[in-house]
């Protein structure tokens, strides 16, 4: 009895929602249940099908509710609840394991490439998916910071991905530009910011006692482009990584960043680009790789074109990657 209330709990975590939301989604299973079972005796019945017609019949019927009938009155009941954006997310998830296509997915074939180098404060090699963090459900998050200074989506999808997964904790976010979209982000999401600057971030502190004293652990960079100071990568040692657009060593360093990136890339001819995320040096692009995936380039691709896939590739990966690097550094 004493183990229902805990599995609830534990769903509801895994969904990232609040009581509310989580009754009000177990209302739309609830009601999308007794609709399609009702609907189903009801169509049953139209078509004449009784206890005599041959079970086959009936069964297939039935199978053809539950797999097609079954979605479209979830995601109506949902849409009436308003609840349409968190089941037409769980919908996608099936209709991809079914191998039928998403309108408005960016479709891209994506390998991905082993993870380049070790590091010396974190064994990357015992890096394996899907690592299991619950061991640390009882203990203070991991507080991460995240710097960026442009439209924010892959923050964005870095906190949704961490709200689900309540170990680690986004708990500040750093721009250079006061008006980065970033910023209108943190707002919504009620996440402490910081606008540095320049004179300070370079000359002054690195802004490192507003790190410490948040009591953060990582520094992740998801579109900074200021060159990391000296002072702030030797507080955090293997602990700052960023994301870059590109299949590094090539198309990074200076200059080299958002859609210059992807025209160099569609400009030079290449048949496949990707993303890199790597430890942070002092150089440009420069630190020890941690992981990559690319993409093909198909004939006639545009930069704009591969940037929605190189896109995609992000959002799919920083926060996994992200994750499993955190849950080794405290192995
Ligand atoms: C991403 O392409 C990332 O690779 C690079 O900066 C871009 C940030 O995009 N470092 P967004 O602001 O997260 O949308």
């Amino acid at each position: 009895m004493i183990l229902q209330p805990i599995m609830l709990k534990r769903l509801q975590t895994k969904w990232g929602v609040n009581t509310t939301q989580f009754i009000i989604i177990m209302c739309v299973f609830a009601i999308t249940g007794t609709t399609t079972a009702w609907i189903t005796k009801v169509i049953t019945e139209w078509v004449g099908f009784t206890s005599d017609t041959y079970w086959l019949w009936r069964w297939m019927l039935r199978l053809a509710m539950l797999i097609f009938g079954y979605q479209v009155i979830l995601l109506s009941v949902a849409f009436l609840f308003g609840q349409f954006p968190f089941f037409w997310q769980y919908e996608k998830k099936i209709l991809k394991r079914m191998g039928i296509p998403i309108p408005g997915e960016v479709k891209i074939s994506e390998t991905k490439l082993p993870i380049a180098k070790t590091h010396d404060s974190i064994n990357v090699h015992e890096i394996t998916a899907g690592s299991d963090l619950r061991a640390t459900d009882a203990q203070e998050p991991v507080y991460i910071a995240l710097f960026a200074s442009g439209a924010g989506s892959n923050a964005r999808a870095i906190i949704d991905y961490f709200r689900k997964r309540p170990f680690v904790k986004v708990a500040l976010i750093i721009s250079n530009k006061p008006q980065a979209g970033v910023l209108d982000i943190a707002t919504k999401e009620n996440i402490p910011t910081i606008t540095i600057a320049k004179e300070r971030f370079f000359k002054g502190d690195s802004y490192i006692p507003d790190l410490k004293s948040g009591k953060i652990q990582w520094i992740i960079l998801a579109g900074f482009l200021w060159k990391v100071p000296a002072a702030l990568i030797e507080a955090f040692p293997g602990k700052i990584i960023n994301i870059h657009p590109a299949l590094l060593p090539n198309y990074g360093g200076k200059g080299m960043y958002g859609h210059f990136v992807h025209e160099a890339v569609i400009a030079a001819g290449e048949q496949k680009s990707g993303i890199t995320i790597h430890y942070v040096d002092e150089l440009f692009d420069h630190g020890a790789h941690i992981f990559q995936a690319y993409c093909d380039i198909e004939p006639g691709e545009t930069p704009e074109m591969l940037a929605k896939k190189i896109q995609v590739l992000e959002h799919r990966h920083y926060p996994e990657v992200i994750e499993r690097l955190i849950t080794n550094a405290g192995v």
